[in-house]
């Protein structure tokens, strides 16, 4: 068992856990080993400033671990403690919102019929388009507020609801500051392929061209993305449009994530297995030799059954599969304007349950080490072992069952972000 030095003070203890789940052990967690969550009952966890100290039974970590001059103690008083969830596949970036397109879709238009009419991404790009950095930041902060009063303290965000270079690089500018600012840490994401501008609706291969020599320059040069991600789908970009632009992207230094097989099949998952793509998302219309090919390759398949949800689909990604072949899966909300608009990462869980069969176990670890796998924060997130980010959340429930089973509801209690409380009364 991990014992604190005796020279180090905790600068803050959570003690009487009922249930501290640490996640130590295999990264990623792949097949069976989903189900093992390295649970300490009757825990405790001490950190140190921003780092965990020590993780124990919670006599133990109080007896072996001198406190600070006004550490902060947190009773749990028989509750949960998780890491910090963390949540792989967001777009805060946007200004108005989409209810509209949401009641037309519950009358019965598709998502699909609504995006070819001139709706869908492209209503929320000549929106963005007009706002200032001010009004975008405000907005979206908003957004992370949500995401980590329910128990989320990284993402990874996009742009994309720009798709010219100055309002990408505008809104990965906003991207920078909130992390500067926010509680929550964002990994940034170049979107300029999510979708084909109005302005070239007809001259598709011209766009790519300037994402890949005008746009992705820029951003390489002022340090603005960690990945590149596009959205490889029928009507938006092709197999090989998609190629030409992550090719790029990987050769000019970022680590690559795909938006594959989402409304059809159409090899977006091979694809990014073939590129040795960090994450390939969505895939609910994923192929057997896709399967195979995530499985081979390592890269993670991060799932976003929120919107199946949203859309009214009854078509869901296919996790069993993917978990029996060996992939390693993840799960995120995908918060957009359009097809998921939600900061609730514990509904996800829930319909990830329902409707994917996933356990709540499962779940976790899909949203903690298989998460940090996929944002790339793997040697430092995702688990409470000592040296790992002092990043937890404790919740008001006796058995972490309870997460996905009792839904729609917020079970968070407090939200601890680089040891300091961020969510949450401390008695
Ligand atoms: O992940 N698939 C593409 N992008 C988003 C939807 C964006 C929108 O409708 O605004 C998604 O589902
Ligand atoms: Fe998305």
């Amino acid at each position: 068992m991990p014992t604190a030095n005796d020279h180090i003070k905790a600068t803050l203890l959570v003690k009487n856990i009922g249930q501290l789940v640490t996640m130590a052990g295999p990264i990623p967690r792949i097949g069976d080993a989903m189900r093992d969550l390295a649970i300490i009952e009757n825990g405790g966890v001490a950190c140190v400033r921003n780092e965990v100290l020590a993780v124990g039974e919670s006599d133990d970590i109080e007896r072996s671990t001198p406190l600070a001059l006004g550490a902060t103690v947190i009773d749990a008083a028989g509750g949960v403690v998780t890491p910090g969830l963390i949540d792989p596949h967001t777009h805060p970036v946007f200004g108005k919102t989409r209810e509209d397109e949401f009641e037309m879709r519950i009358s019965g238009k598709t998502y699909q019929e609504i995006a070819a009419a001139g709706g869908g991404i492209r209503s929320s790009v000549r929106d963005l388009r007009e706002r200032t950095a001010d009004d975008l930041r405000e907005r979206t902060s908003r957004r992370l507020d949500r995401l980590l009063a329910h128990g989320v303290t990284t993402i990874e965000a996009k742009s994309g609801y720009g798709l010219s270079t100055e309002a990408e690089l505008k809104s990965l500018e906003v991207i920078r500051e909130l992390n500067e600012q926010h509680a929550i840490d964002l990994v940034p994401t170049f979107l300029g392929a999510h979708e084909v501008p109005d302005e070239y609706r007809d001259n598709k291969d011209t766009y790519v061209d300037i994402v890949i020599n005008e746009m992705l320059p820029q951003v390489i040069d002022r340090k603005l993305a960690t990945f590149s991600d596009v959205f490889c789908e029928e009507n938006v970009f092709t197999i090989d449009q998609s190629r030409r632009i992550q090719a790029a992207a990987r050769d000019a230094g970022l680590r690559l994530r795909f938006h594959a097989d989402e409304l059809a099949s159409t090899g977006g998952a091979e694809l990014a297995a073939e590129l040795g793509a960090t994450t390939a998302d969505h895939l609910i219309h994923i192929s057997a030799s896709g399967i195979k090919a995530l499985a081979a390759s390592g890269t993670v398949a991060v799932m976003l059954p929120g919107t199946s949800f949203s859309l009214g689909s009854k078509k869901y990604a296919p996790a069993r599969r993917l978990i029996e072949a060996g992939a390693t899966v993840s799960l995120s909300t995908d918060c957009n304007p359009g097809s998921s608009f939600s900061e609730s990462l514990p509904m996800i869980i829930s319909l990830a349950a329902i409707h994917m069969g996933l356990t709540a176990a499962e779940s976790l670890a899909c949203t903690t080490v298989n998460a940090a796998v996929a944002v790339g924060r793997e040697t430092t997130h995702g688990q409470l072992v000592a040296g790992r980010a002092a990043d937890l959340v404790v919740w008001d429930m006796a058995d972490y069952r309870e997460l996905p089973y009792h839904y729609g509801v917020n079970l968070v209690r407090q939200v601890i972000k680089n040891g300091k409380v961020v969510i949450g009364e401390v008695k």
